[in-house]
């Protein structure tokens, strides 16, 4: 197995076949990495929906999403197809599933037939996003929450709106294992921030929206059919580019059970 890391967030490794059971000292590396790098890029992978669910146990159990329908042998495998024009809600900088009270640690997406140009993912290190904020909105939002929705999802999925519903979680989120800090609100899912005026929200989540989102912590992933790509939750944003047209763009997506941020 061969690690390559990329800057500012991201590795890539080459060299391992997840469709196999891995050795312990190979899973110990996968996890190090993990924290290290915060997204895993395995490239050349070919992974039915079970071994990509026993891939994906590396990081923790399998959970099904709370709105969207996953595949019928594995209900926690959704497939995303994405083309045209219409909206969708990945095409925002987000953590995904914030808007319940313990959002995935883990999302594992697995390319199957992606457009040669186009569909990009991109990935923003929200360590980085944190560290760097100015110093009086980091003292100012210490210990402030915001308030997350699934608003948006309810209505991409034509769910019941009855499901809709706010969640409160804290503006910077500590990783249980690193202990690091870490931005954690999200241009997709927070309507606010508790507490304040909605003039000083909205000022503030846009300075917060650009600080997560901000070049200097990105990594551009270009798809490849048969990559497996890992990330962290609870210190990466991600935003799916959709400038592919009506060409296909076929992933499986599988998310591991998280805890309650603090
Ligand atoms: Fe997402």
């Amino acid at each position: 197995m061969k690690i390559k890391k990329i800057q500012p967030l991201g590795a890539e490794i080459t060299d391992v076949d997840l469709s196999y059971d891995l050795s312990e000292s190979d899973r110990q590396l996968i996890k190090e990495a993990f924290l290290d790098n915060l997204v895993l890029i395995f490239k050349d992978q070919n992974l039915k929906p079970k071994n990509l669910f026993l891939a994906a146990s590396l990081w923790g159990p399998p959970q099904k999403h709370p709105v969207f329908q996953g595949l019928d042998e594995h209900p926690e495998i959704i497939k995303i197809e994405n083309y045209g024009e219409q909206y969708h809600t990945n095409a925002h900088w987000h953590s995904d599933v914030t808007f319940e009270e313990e959002p995935p640690d883990a999302t594992i997406l697995y390319a199957i037939d992606v457009p040669s140009e186009g569909g990009n993912t991109l990935f923003s290190n929200q360590y980085l996003a944190y560290e760097f904020l100015e110093t009086s909105l980091k003292k100012k939002l210490n210990n402030q929450k915001a308030i997350n929705t699934n608003r948006s999802v309810v209505l991409l999925a034509g769910a019941d709106p009855a499901l809709e519903k706010t969640v409160k979680h804290p503006v910077f989120r500590t990783h249980p294992e690193t202990g690091k800090r870490a931005l954690f609100v999200t241009q997709a899912f927070v309507e606010r921030i508790e507490g304040l005026s909605d003039n000083e929200s909205q000022e503030i989540l846009t300075k917060l929206y650009a600080q997560a989102s901000d070049k200097k912590f990105r990594y551009e992933h270009k798809w490849h059919n048969g990559d497996m790509v890992v990330w962290d939750n609870r210190c990466v944003q991600h935003f799916a580019v959709h400038d592919h047209g009506d060409k296909t763009r076929t992933l499986h997506r599988i998310t591991v059970s998280g805890s309650k941020p603090y």
